[in-house]
């Protein structure tokens, strides 16, 4: 490996410099909002400087905010253009909509406005009623710094929008109605594809010194053009591969035959430490860690989300940690031996099924999937997950990673097809939706597919979506796969659990 001035030196004479087209500064403050139990939430903006004491104005009026929640967090990192500012709202009352409006706003936001946005609490553990949740996995930023109608060399045509064609940003924004919250479980952004989005031409080339703004660039991107969901739905996350570093785990220049590893990333851009300040997921009311595994409740559903990506114990690596599969060195996240799998046994039991008769888990890569490589999969989750998902009756296990739609049969340890299918079986049911889409699009699943499998989608479909599930009642769940560039159903299908 050479060292990073060598790097520099060999990237500049083979790239002109033009590091100041991609200077990009955010345009919205990013605002999202993050569920903190029943009775809180969580509102989350950026700011171009510090704010010694961000506040948000709530009320249950548009004209009348007349309450104020306040914090100390403002927090940045070397490479940041911004600060990231965490305000909780407690007290609130379930399932209920009030408005709000976090302060400061840069005046240099185009949000900027004195309009107040809003949305609606959690509804209270127990709550029957019926819940449509949705579920993006490896969305990505769209337009020029992503996927758009063009990509670089060696893209396949099939993995780009056709003119006009609506991406999936788009398709969550205008849905927003039909349903609760966004689920994103990982591979957020995609920033770190910035030097293979250089490489094959698709962006103006900088310098590996330089690389750190366009990084920025696409997050500041990605979080403006989410805000049109976020500013209104609780938008909960987890962890993926490509929120660890700045070069996920190394880009190829074949033209020029250099590989870069994750040495070329400036601190700030390793660790995830742009996830970590970017959002305040509920683990401290659930018992997790971070923004890395956590629980929450809503109505009649307890939702957990999980991290494949570091923290796997029992002698795994992590695939993103030092040794791990994916080249990317990060740390894990809590230094206690086998914390999530313990923390997981616990906030399972604890789960009262009277209440909550769903229990759905999401972590960013699948445990069974059609697709030959098997670093696509949380290959250690077999043992440290699955028997817990078996143990305690999880009906419904989701992911992405692979950049494909396919929908399985419940399955028993060891991928067992559970004769029921989706008539009262004992067996977690499995869904990949990784298809959000992200520069340079879909993957393939293999062929033939694997007996397990129920129905797929994948580059050759060439349609992106994202999952919207429906609890009817304590008995039924329908998942859709929903068409992003039109918002047509390409896939249905209803599990009935009697659930005791
Ligand atoms: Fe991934």
């Amino acid at each position: 490996m050479p060292s990073m001035k060598a790097l520099v030196k060999i990237i500049a004479a083979v790239m002109p410099v033009a590091a100041a087209a991609l200077e990009h500064t955010s345009t919205t403050a990013q605002i999202r909002l993050a569920y903190h139990g029943n009775d809180g939430m969580t509102v989350s903006w950026n700011t171009l400087k510090h704010v010694k004491h961000p506040k948000v104005h709530w009320g249950l009026s548009e004209d009348n905010l007349n309450n104020t929640a306040s914090s100390d967090v403002s927090v940045t990192y070397p490479t940041s253009t911004t600060f990231n500012n965490h305000v909780l709202i407690s007290g609130l009352a379930p399932d209920t909509t009030y408005y709000y409006l976090p302060s400061p706003l840069s005046v240099k936001c185009k949000d900027a406005r004195r309009r107040p946005y809003s949305f609606t609490t959690s509804r209270r553990t127990g709550d029957q009623a019926s819940l449509s949740v949705a579920v993006a996995v490896d969305l990505g930023t769209m337009g020029s710094l992503g996927l758009s109608t063009t990509a670089g060399n060696g893209v396949s045509p099939n993995n780009v929008l056709k003119p006009g064609e609506k991406n999936t940003i788009d398709s969550l924004t205008s849905s927003l109605s039909g349903y609760q919250f966004l689920w994103h479980p990982g591979d957020i952004a995609y920033a770190d594809y910035w030097l293979k989005e250089e490489i094959q031409g698709y962006l103006p080339n900088t310098t590996i010194e330089e690389g750190y703004r366009v990084y920025e660039s696409i997050l500041n991107e990605f979080y403006d053009e989410m805000m049109a969901v976020t500013a209104t739905r609780p938008y909960m996350v987890g962890p993926g591969n490509h929120e660890a570093n700045c070069d996920n785990g190394g880009t190829t220049d074949k033209a020029h035959n250099i590989t870069y590893n994750s040495s070329i990333c400036f601190p700030g851009q390793t660790n995830f430490t742009g996830y970590k300040n970017h959002f305040r997921m509920p683990s401290d009311v659930s018992g997790g860690t971070g923004n890395f595994w956590y629980s929450f409740d809503n109505g009649l559903v307890h939702f957990i989300q999980l991290d494949t990506e570091t923290d796997l114990g029992h002698g795994f690596i992590g695939p993103d940690e030092a040794g791990g599969s994916g080249g990317i060195g990060a740390d894990p996240v809590n230094a206690t031996m086998d914390a999530q799998t313990t923390w997981l046994k616990a906030d399972l039991a604890a789960v009262d099924r009277t209440k909550t008769p769903w229990i759905v888990v999401a972590g960013h890569r699948p445990l069974y999937l059609s697709h030959a490589n098997d670093s696509t999969f949380c290959s250690a989750c077999h043992d440290i997950f699955e028997p817990l998902f078996v143990e305690f009756d999880v009906d419904l296990y989701l992911s992405g990673h692979a950049h494909v739609y396919e929908r399985l049969a419940p399955l028993g340890l060891n991928g067992t097809v559970d004769p029921a299918e989706l008539n009262n079986p004992t067996s977690p049911w499995y869904i990949t939706n990784g298809a959000a889409g992200h520069y340079d699009g879909l993957d393939s699943l293999q062929s033939p597919r694997n007996p397990y499998s129920r129905f797929g989608l994948d580059t050759h479909d060439a349609v992106y979506g994202w999952s919207r599930l429906t609890f009817h009642n304590s008995t039924h769940l329908t998942h859709e796969f929903v068409a992003s560039n039109n918002n047509t159903v390409l896939d249905s299908a209803t599990l009935y659990k009697a659930h005791g």
